[in-house]
Parts: structure tokens; sequence; C-alpha cells
């Protein structure tokens, strides 16, 4: 890493105020790593939804970004299917595993009253419900589930960096698919308004500073041997390859995902220091997506990595 990132990062998290429930997760961290991070348990660090990026100290506004969640929350399922315990750091309100296929208010939705004192689940939702239930509460009781909430950039980048260091121990066996769309542009704490900006003042002059990515010190610094996967977004097909393996050879990374907004929910791009490989959700199947063939094929390759660290 060379010594100006090195600097932007030092700053970035000098300046951001203090993650408040750190004790909270740091003992979250500790149980589920003493619980899972034995043998040859694999565990995965699913990112997921937009981070968001105050304006204010008091914030009354914000800048967001579409990440909806849907692709770590549908990820998550599958890694769970393939027998990984997982931490899915995620952006609070935006979708949950086991929950794709409820609608967006299932509490008022799903259930109705049968008289004063009853409530039972609506007949079209009852399957799906009761899946749900039984899916995630099995993940949870396990132990295999933990999931972290953030919302801002400042909450997701700590997090993030306490996630990687608790993983260290695990070496080969950890692998950090990073699906979250992380804003790139944030006003850092100490020049930020305090109080809400006034609409009376014109228009307004704001300087926002890079986000430095933290994709380098995670592969140098927090978790070398660790099995890792970007994602790489653009709204230009023409550009989209060729960044991905940009950013797969500068930040070193195993494999990076590219895909485009229009199409990302039918098809995404793997790309390799050897390959490319076209992913696409089966078409012919009902409600199939393309996340179950995506994280086929990284377990597969996660398992060839573990190999040849073992060799
Ligand atoms: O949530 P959905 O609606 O289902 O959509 C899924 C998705 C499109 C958000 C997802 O598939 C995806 O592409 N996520 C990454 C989006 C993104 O932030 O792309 P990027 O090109 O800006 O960043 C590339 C990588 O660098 C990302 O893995 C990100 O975690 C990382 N990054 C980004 C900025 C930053 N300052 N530091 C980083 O480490």
């Amino acid at each position: 890493m060379n010594s100006s990132l090195g600097s932007e990062i030092d700053s970035f998290y000098e300046s951001a105020p203090p993650l408040k429930e750190r004790d909270s997760i740091m003992e979250k961290l500790n149980e589920f790593v003493e619980l899972n991070c034995k043998g040859t348990k694999r565990v995965v660090c699913v990112t997921s939804g937009g981070t968001t990026v105050p304006l204010e100290q008091r914030c009354v506004r914000y800048i967001d970004n579409f990440s909806s969640g849907h692709r770590g929350a549908a990820s998550t399922e599958y890694f769970l299917k393939a027998g990984y315990a997982i931490i899915f750091l995620y952006r609070r309100g935006t979708s949950q595993p086991y929950c794709r296929s409820l609608p967006d208010d299932p509490l008022l939705e799903c259930f109705e009253a049968t008289d004063e004192l009853n409530i039972q689940v609506r007949q079209p939702y009852s399957e799906a419900v009761k899946r749900a239930i039984r899916d995630h509460h099995a993940a949870v009781a396990g132990g295999f589930l933990l999931k972290l909430p953030f919302t801002t950039i400042f909450e997701y980048l700590q997090m993030l960096q306490m996630v990687a260091v608790s993983l260290r121990s695990l070496g080969p066996l950890a692998m950090f698919y990073l699906a979250a769309a992380v804003s790139d542009f944030y006003v850092p704490w100490k020049s930020m308004a305090e109080h809400k900006i006034q609409s009376g003042s014109g228009p307004l002059d704001m300087r926002l500073v890079q986000v430095p990515k933290m994709l380098s010190v995670l592969r140098t610094e927090w978790a070398p041997m660790a099995f890792c996967i970007s994602f790489k977004l653009e709204t230009d097909t023409k550009i989209l390859l060729d960044k991905a393996d940009m950013a797969l050879r500068k930040y070193k990374m195993n494999a990076v995902v590219a895909n485009e907004l229009l199409t990302r929910k039918e098809v995404v791009v793997v790309v390799t220091d050897s390959e490319k490989i076209s992913v696409q959700r089966d078409k012919t199947e009902a409600g199939s997506d393309v996340e179950n063939p995506l994280v086929k094929l990284l377990v597969d390759r996660h398992s060839a990595f573990i190999n040849d660290f073992n060799a």
C-alpha cells in the first residue's frame, strides 16, 4: 500500500465519529468466532446494501444510493445452504435473508386478525412465512448467521475492519463477498455542519472528499490470507469488464463480480486472472435467481483456493 493511501485511510478512521455500539458488536463477533472458527468450518462476510453519507452531524439530510440489498440477502441464503457460517453486514432497512418472497410490509400484509385476541398467517403467504421463520431461526439459533446493521459510510468501514480483523485467524477459510454499494465520496466529520443546513443562504457549495478504497488494506493487513470477492458495478457495459479486470489486479482480489445496473438480476460476469465466466439466472425455473449459480461457482473456487493453500 502506498503511503498516501495509508494516510488517507488513517485520516478517515481518525475523523470518523466513534461507533456507538462498538463493545456489543465486538462481543457478538467474539462469540461468533468462538463458535464457528474451528476445524474446517468456512466463514463468509457478506456485505449488503448501500452506505449513506451524512451532510450534517445532527443528520437531517444524507446522500444515498440505489442498492436494495437483494444480492447480499439472496447470496446469504445460498452460502448458508452450502454450509458456511455468515456475518451479514447489511444496511438497515434493506432486504433480509429468507424474506425475499414476503411482501414489503410483512406484518401488516401477511397476518390477519381472526378475532379480538388471535392473529393468523393469511393463506397466500402461509407457506412462505413458515419457511422464512423456520430457516431464519435455524440459522440464528445454530449461531451460523450473525447480522450486523450499518447506515453510514463511517459505520460500515469501522465494522468491516472489526469483522476482517476478527476473521484473520481463519486464514484461507474466511471469505469476503463485498456486494455492498460503498459511497465513493464523503464529507469529513470535522468539516461537516453540526446543525441542519439552512436553505435561506442560497446555493449549497460543499466539498466531498474521496473515500479511500479499503480493499487494499483488507487484502494486505486486515485479513491477508482470506478469499476476497469484490463487485464492480457500472452503467456503461463498454467499460465494465475492463474496470473489473483493473480492480482485480490493483486490489489483488481472487475474483471480481462485474454487473451492470439494469441487468444485474439476470447476469453477472465473474472475472478472475485467467477467465471471464458469464453466470446467468436459469430462466426456465420460476423464482430462480442469479445468486444461486454465482454462489455455487464461488464456493467451488474457494474450495480450490483452500486446497492450493494446504498443498
Ligand atoms: O443491492 P442490489 O440492489 O441487489 O444490487 C447489487 C449491487 C449492484 C449493489 C452489487 O451487485 C454490486 O455491484 N455492489 C458493488 C457496488 C459498488 O460499490 O461498486 P464500486 O465499483 O463503486 O466498488 C467496487 C468495490 O470496491 C466494491 O466491492 C466495494 O465494496 C469496494 N469499495 C468501494 C468504494 C470504497 N470507497 N471502498 C471500497 O472498498
